[in-house]
């Protein structure tokens, strides 16, 4: 199954650019930056990731984010993911940014974005893997950032193809967010927000999401099956979820298997995803894999989560199915 998966074409829905900083990168970059980390090598650092919930993942991602400093840093980080996934065969990334991470450090929005954007093109161009960028922002920051940013992204609005929203999810609920979302949905964004797992008033965030905001997709949202009319909500309007089983084994008590397969079961367009793949240890590849060994996934359970993707892509309709015809000659062979 392990090579089955290998040659699958994949799709990675819900991917912090932030959270693929790996230990060896980041001793790199504070090298170039003239920045002395508190570590003395690549396995101290890791030693040094220990969280078991959202905050306390949070913590170590900003800190560790901090040797992000110029152009080239971002650029180079975003290279090295999209290499990576490409070996993984994923063959289109949606991915986010979180500018509000630098600028709020005194990194100009302008250089984030050129570096994460010329990565982009190289690799479409060097490795044949596609990517658009989510702008997401900070929830635990005020709504009136959010707004800020969101004007300072317009002129690059042709590099973004959407908003996403995450950060520590407690005492801050989708609807802080309306007026921006709103903005963001008049100036042509997609719209999509994290639901993280498990959270306070879980529930009642995927309705607001859902009813108030008008999401396009959800960002885990995996509480939703706990309501059977959030349920008839996402299956009617079709609403993607992007799920990070490895990741919801650090930050909650597992990694959600027997939700994923009733999604499944009901026909949701349930996804893997690897959320934070430095830190929570996979990528995409070891996510399928871990969930695969969890539930005994059958070949076409696989191809259908890979279909689910490809399905919510914010993509025009003939790349989508260039990638769905991909998918099903895999299917077949
Ligand atoms: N930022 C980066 N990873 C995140 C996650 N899993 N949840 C919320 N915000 C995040
Ligand atoms: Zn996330």
């Amino acid at each position: 199954m392990t090579d089955f998966i290998g040659g699958l074409p994949k799709c990675e829905l819900h991917l912090h650019i932030e959270g693929t900083l790996e230990p060896e990168l980041k001793f790199e970059l504070a090298g170039r930056n003239g920045i002395d980390l508190p570590y003395a090598s690549v396995e101290e650092i890791r030693a040094a990731y220990s969280f078991d919930d959202l905050p306390s993942f949070l913590k170590i991602y900003y800190e560790g984010m901090d040797v992000l400093r110029t152009e080239p840093d971002f650029y180079d980080l975003a290279m090295a993911y999209l290499r990576k996934a490409a070996s993984q065969n994923v063959r289109y990334a949606e991915i986010f940014f979180d500018p509000q991470a630098h600028t709020s450090r005194g990194v100009p929005f302008d250089l984030v974005i050129r570096g994460l954007r010329r990565a982009l093109i190289d690799a479409e161009n060097q490795l044949g893997i596609r990517a658009q960028l989510i702008m997401c922002f900070l929830r635990d920051f005020q709504a009136e950032y959010a707004m800020a940013t969101l004007l300072e992204s317009l002129p690059y609005r042709e590099w973004i193809v959407g908003v996403g929203l995450d950060s520590d999810e407690k005492g801050n609920p989708p609807v802080k967010f309306k007026a921006v979302y709103e903005r963001a949905r008049q100036e042509g964004y997609l719209l999509t927000m994290h639901c993280d797992v498990d959270q306070e008033n879980s529930t009642e965030h995927i309705r607001q999401a859902i009813e108030e905001i008008g999401v396009n997709r959800i960002d885990h949202g995996v509480n939703a099956l706990e309501d059977p009319s959030l349920v008839e909500a996402i299956r009617e309007k079709g609403l993607g979820l992007t799920v990070c089983p490895i990741s919801n084994g650090y930050v909650t008590d597992s990694m959600k298997a027997d939700a994923i397969r009733r999604m499944l079961d009901l026909g949701l367009r349930v996804t893997v995803n690897s959320d934070d793949p430095a830190y929570f240890t996979g990528y995409v590849q070891e996510n399928l894999v871990a969930l695969a060994d969890a539930l005994q996934l059958s070949r076409e359970d696989l191809v259908q989560l890979e279909r689910n993707a490809f399905e919510i892509t914010w993509l025009p309709r003939h790349l989508k199915d260039a990638y769905l015809a991909e998918l099903d000659a895999y299917a077949a062979g």
